[in-house]
């Protein structure tokens, strides 16, 4: 009666649920409706192709064969008393809903008409960001299911309901309405509250000292995570399932007393005892997961780097440049024609940006390093836009963003969070942007935009680069004076698409088109950043010969290039040519011995993302190297300069410590250690070159981060010879 493959299903309410459920029975039913109260979801719905057509529930009813609500608890309560007051269908309709709570609906589904075959239904999966545009198929897959069928189910219906649930890829477990509130008391509604509870005893705290929030690391977040749920959604659950949720609570609370009076128990082990009971219960509930491949590792890693006598030999080519692949996605994206692009960086930066970009609604389809964009025309996005740990992704999305007449919301990671964000959103205000904060998460809403005339207080690429964007999208001219040079890979892309960009000395005026851009058609070259490792590995590993092909040879990129060469290094260019618009070239770098060198001025612009693998170079140099005026060093992934030397200081470097740099007298022994990453990529790596100098084993913790930009740095150093692996 309910033939899945024959049946027109209806899917009321178009949230993430809604939307993922529709996403998921795309192409195994004969027609997906939907229905929805907002006008712009189910404009939503109908562009992103999750239902063919969106009517009201009235009108959908006689054409439906299955009704699925996927609506909050109370608002499924009130679509079943509509379907007891609207004309019944002609045809019986299976109806199943996708409620967290599942007491109070099965007793209204019990009123139903008899037309109408009622099933309870509760897929046990979900995310923290809401709206359609965060739907996917891929959320059911893997999801248990709970199907709570009523006495008055019919086999018929409950055989559709649960082929609804395999075609989703969902696991199915069978409850009756009161061991399911029970259950998903304990399991979700208890947690959530405990989670609200930290959040508020923080807050509390946080009123005598404001630096709970710098104290906040990844635990913190990680237990406190399902307080940013929705809250109309949650609020519906605790009311409608209170019983079980109080007495959750009682439990709760005894236990907590438990561990609080074992605080003070006269044998200490017996709180120890607890604690390990606890421990292996979690494990047995959840084991830990067998490590997928090095390239989408997120969870918490170490490098474990073996120091080598062997040298490290070999060719090789690189992702494209992170800088050029964040410039090529958002020009791309401006663009209502499609780009093709080729060699783009894959890896968490990048991730970052696309995944920003697609919440905007522009469309990003390929695997792997070639992607077709099509953009054009941005959406406001459901959610706020999570740039991760990319200082380049949320300044460069900010200044794109200015151009946009809706709200949106920036935030990242802790690491983001604590990055000055007010030297772009200063000329952004001049320009004529509304931005709510200087740090994220912060608030933006672009639109009429007039150019202006700029001069930024730091030479900063993503600074200037941000003010470009927005003047692309501007009334008028923009000049920006920089107080030195920095990278201009901008304003290369924009030329090269026809933008007339004009640059005289640190000055660049932009005069917009007033079109739309026209698409960018590009294959990157490889990340010169990237390549700094592999130069500076070549140069401290004794005998070491490395080929990196193909790699931009940007002169506002390169000077790790003049600073290693002036301190001796023996470097060989070929094959020096052009891809558009950048200079590119096979770089050989063979190990040399190196004189000490002082880097100051605009040079530290031009390697200002070097300075981590600069330090280990420097530690087997002869004589006092010096870096100053470069205390922008302290602003990036980490404070490049205290955490670096910390970490260093572990491997037995010395390094005297300036306000706006370091010095270095080498050449110095580095000693085996445990040393953090303190989630930057940079000086992940930096520290396991320095690993590989050392006599024993290193283990980089917190290495994960090295997936940020470079994530095949594991493979490609033990390729060249290097021995370090994950773990
Ligand atoms: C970048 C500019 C630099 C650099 C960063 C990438 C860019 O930052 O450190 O990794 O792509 O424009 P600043 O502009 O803050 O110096």
């Amino acid at each position: 009666m309910f033939e899945l493959e024959s049946a027109v299903v209806t899917v009321v309410g178009l949230g993430l649920m809604g939307g993922s459920v529709a996403l998921g029975l795309k192409g195994h039913c004969q027609r997906l409706l939907g229905v929805d109260t907002s006008p712009n979801t189910c404009r939503l719905a109908i562009e992103m192709g999750v239902v063919s057509a969106t009517l009201p529930l009235e009108e959908a009813l006689p054409l439906t064969h299955i009704l699925i609500l996927a609506a909050p608890v109370r608002a499924i309560l009130g679509l079943l008393k509509s379907l007891r007051q609207l004309p019944p269908p002609p045809q019986p309709v299976l109806v199943i809903d996708l409620g967290s709570t599942k007491n109070d609906i099965i007793q209204a589904m019990t009123l139903l008409p008899d037309i109408y075959h009622p099933i309870g239904g509760h897929p046990m999966c979900g995310k923290e960001l809401p709206g359609i545009e965060h739907a996917e198929a891929a959320m059911l897959r893997g999801a248990t299911f709970a199907l709570t069928p009523l006495k008055r189910t019919s086999p018929a219906a409950k055989q559709s309901a649960i082929a609804l649930v395999r075609t989703l890829g969902s696991t199915l477990i069978e409850l009756n309405a009161a061991r399911h509130d029970r259950l998903v008391s304990i399991t979700s509604h208890l947690p959530y509250l405990l989670a609200c509870s930290a959040i508020a005893t923080a807050s509390h705290l946080g009123q005598n000292d404001p630096e709970i929030r710098r104290m906040m690391a990844s635990g913190f977040r990680d237990t406190t995570r399902v307080s940013a749920s929705d809250v109309t959604v949650m609020h519906d659950i605790l009311r409608t399932n209170r019983i079980y949720v109080k007495l959750a609570l009682e439990q709760n609370r005894q236990m907590l007393q438990r561990l609080e009076e074992l605080l003070d128990h006269e044998n200490p082990e017996t709180l120890r005892y607890w604690l390990e009971d606890l421990r292996s219960e979690r494990l047995r509930y959840f084991p830990p997961i067998p490590k997928p491949s090095w390239f989408y590792q997120t969870q918490i890693y170490s490098m474990i780097i073996h120091g080598t006598t062997q040298p490290l030999m070999g060719t090789t080519t690189l992702a494209g440049d992170k800088s050029i692949s964040h410039r090529a996605l958002l020009h791309a994206a401006l663009s209502p024609e499609t780009s093709h692009l080729q060699n783009i960086l894959r890896a968490g930066v990048t991730e970052a940006m696309i995944r920003c970009l697609r919440q905007l609604g522009v469309q990003i389809e390929g695997e792997g390093s070639e992607l077709a964009i099509t953009g054009g025309n941005w959406r406001q996005p459901g959610g706020a836009l999570d740039c991760g740990n990319s200082g380049t992704t949320i300044r460069l999305l900010m200044g794109a963003l200015a151009g946009q007449p809706f709200r949106v919301q920036l935030t990242g990671t802790t690491g983001l969070q604590r990055r000055p964000m007010g030297r772009v959103a200063d000329p952004l205000r001049a320009m004529g942007a509304q931005v709510e904060g200087n740090y994220a998460p912060l608030a933006m809403q672009g639109g009429n935009l007039r150019g202006i005339e700029h001069s930024t207080a730091v030479a900063s690429a993503q600074v200037k680069a941000a003010i470009l964007l927005a003047a692309l999208q501007a009334e008028g001219p923009t000049t920006i004076h920089e107080p030195g040079p920095s990278r201009d890979h901008s304003e290369r892309m924009l030329r090269a698409l026809g933008i007339d960009v004009r640059s005289e000395g640190h000055h660049i005026t932009l005069t917009p088109s007033g079109k739309p851009l026209p698409p960018t058609h590009l294959t990157l070259p490889g990340d010169f950043s990237s390549a700094g490792f592999l130069i500076g590995a070549a140069l401290v590993v004794p005998g070491s010969q490395i080929t990196v092909e193909g790699v931009g040879l940007n002169p506002t990129r390169t000077g790790l290039l003049d600073a290693v060469q002036a301190m001796g290094a023996q470097v060989t260019l070929r094959n020096a040519r052009e891809v558009a618009g950048e200079p590119i070239g096979d770089l050989t770098v063979t190990y040399s011995p190196l004189q000490a060198i002082e880097i100051k001025g605009d040079w530290v612009v031009r390697m200002i993302d070097e300075f981590p693998i600069f330090a280990v170079i420097a530690s087997r140099a002869n004589g006092r190297t010096v870096v100053r005026e470069a205390e922008e060093l302290r602003l990036k992934e980490s404070d490049r300069i205290s955490v670096l030397a910390g970490e260093l200081r572990k491997m037995g470097i010395e390094i005297e410590e300036f306000p706006d740099g370091f010095a270095i007298t080498g050449p110095q022994a580095i000693h085996p250690a445990q040393v953090d990453s303190h989630g930057d990529h940079r000086l992940a790596m930096s520290l396991a070159i320095a690993g590989m100098l050392a006599h024993g084993q290193t283990e980089v913790q917190n290495a994960q981060a090295v997936h940020e930009s470079f994530p095949t740095f594991v493979s490609l150093f033990s390729r060249l010879g290097a021995r370090l692996h994950g773990n």
